[in-house]
């Protein structure tokens, strides 16, 4: 039974770091944004056709080298300069972290309003415009951000990381308990119809090269495929952890939880009168209007963004230790001391992101830096890692991690040509086409 309940844990923290802002805030903005139903159908093929073969071979690559994404590769291929795809990914992971933070410290914000009942008799408009104001003042979203950076980073120095495992053993199921409330009510809205038609039924004629693209980059970040994080949760499986079953099951739950909130946000979006393009603020606005119709919405409302918040606290954390584990390793420098550099930079060019969506609105920094890391980073590293593991790693090691309680799993060439071929040649040419088109 041990093993069983070990095989538990390690996919729950998985599950705990990657379910966070990517599935309840970026999601739905982003399915928003590039007109609904195709945009959905597009993502759920990539999640499949990418997002298992690669998330298979992040851990095969870390459980048989036991080592991060820039070990493993040194590991492998010693003297090579394939280590650098690994330095990309903690750089990638740097420079998310710097807007995540900014995002995680909304949820904060949102947090602490619908706790002193803020939203209190707002219509949807209003509510829209706190948050277009909160978002774009310079002093108060850097506030929050600083602050949700702070205690990410103390969780990190403090001897309370470990205890961070029990908080996603009560957030989760208590986040699909949430989610769940929601969805029923959303199913009684005047607007369910229209707003599960812009969110189930595609209409192919709306999406575009670059809707593609974001499609790619929205699956792989929700994910997290792409920084090398998988392939330190890889080292830490158990040698009899069963790869395909945790696989699966992290990307069943990330793909489930992402839908459920698109099936909430559309229907409150459509029937309060937010426009579902509007942006990084629908959930924040759609949700806040919900709230403020039902009965017992202050109670659900304080609950949910607290949720928001923790999902995105336990994602930073796993975010900021990727970079600071790198740091202390390959720089030598101690874990204080990287934790607090990390932070410290990644704080800082967070800051003029937010900023940028307001004093400095014309770099249009956050969205850049979204668009280069999620939509062209990721998809980079994505495939150098998919040819690395198709082309240059052995197919032995492969049938070794994939086999079960020493019975040779059926399929490993499939997933050998998957990664050489398919994964590769999808990326490529949606990254191709989304840049030349963009
Ligand atoms: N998947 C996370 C989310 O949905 C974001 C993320 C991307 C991440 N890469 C990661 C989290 C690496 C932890 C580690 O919010």
């Amino acid at each position: 039974m041990k093993g069983k309940k070990d095989v538990y844990t390690a996919s729950l923290g998985l599950v705990g770091a990657a379910i966070g802002l990517g599935n309840l805030w970026r999601f739905p903005y982003m399915v928003g944004k590039n007109g609904g139903g195709a945009f959905l159908i597009v993502y759920i093929s990539f999640v499949v056709l990418l997002g298992v073969p690669l998330m298979l071979g992040e851990f095969i690559l870390g459980r048989s080298s036991h080592n991060s994404i820039v070990g493993a590769f040194k590991r492998f291929t010693p003297g090579t300069p394939w280590y650098l795809a690994g330095g990309l990914g903690i750089l990638t992971s740097s420079l998310i972290l710097s807007f995540y933070g900014v995002v995680g410290g909304w949820s904060l914000k949102f947090f602490y309003l619908s706790s002193t009942n803020a939203f209190l008799g707002k219509n949807s408009q209003e509510l829209g415009d706190i948050f277009n104001k909160f978002i774009s003042s310079p002093v108060d979203p850097i506030f929050w951000q600083v602050l949700f950076m702070l205690i990410t980073a103390l969780v990190l120095i403090s001897k309370i990381e470990g205890s961070m495992e029990k908080i996603t053993k009560i957030m989760m199921p208590m986040l699909f308990l949430i989610i769940m409330v929601l969805c029923m009510k959303a199913l009684v809205l005047p607007e369910i119809g229209n707003g599960m038609a812009f969110f189930l039924k595609p209409d192919f004629s709306k999406i575009t090269a670059g809707g593609i693209q974001a499609a790619m980059g929205q699956a792989f970040f929700s994910l997290s495929i792409g920084m090398g994080v998988l392939i330190t949760y890889g080292s830490f499986m158990k040698s009899d952890e069963n790869l395909l079953i945790s696989t699966l099951h992290v990307i069943g739950t990330d793909t489930l939880v992402a839908f459920l909130i698109g099936v909430i946000v559309f229907p409150v979006a459509f029937t309060y009168g937010i426009e579902p393009g509007s942006g990084p603020g629908l959930v924040f606005t759609a949700l806040s209007s919900l709230f403020n119709d039902i009965p017992g919405g202050y109670g659900l409302g304080v609950m949910f963004f607290l949720l928001l918040f923790l999902a995105a606290l336990t994602t930073a954390i796993s975010l900021l230790e990727s970079v600071v584990t790198c740091l202390t390793n390959q720089c030598k420098l101690s874990r204080n001391t990287s934790v607090f550099t990390a932070m410290v930079l990644i704080t800082i060019l967070g800051a003029v992101t937010s900023l940028s969506l307001g004093i400095w609105r014309d770099t249009n920094l956050f969205y850049i830096l979204d668009y280069v890391t999620v939509d062209v980073f990721l998809p980079i590293i994505a495939m150098l890692i998919s040819l690395y593991l198709g082309y240059v790693l052995e197919l032995k090691v492969m049938e070794e991690e994939m086999a079960n309680d020493g019975v040779k799993f059926k399929y490993t060439k499939i997933l050998q040509n998957m990664l050489k071929f398919v994964c590769p040649v999808i990326i490529g040419s949606v990254l191709l086409i989304g840049l030349i088109l963009n």
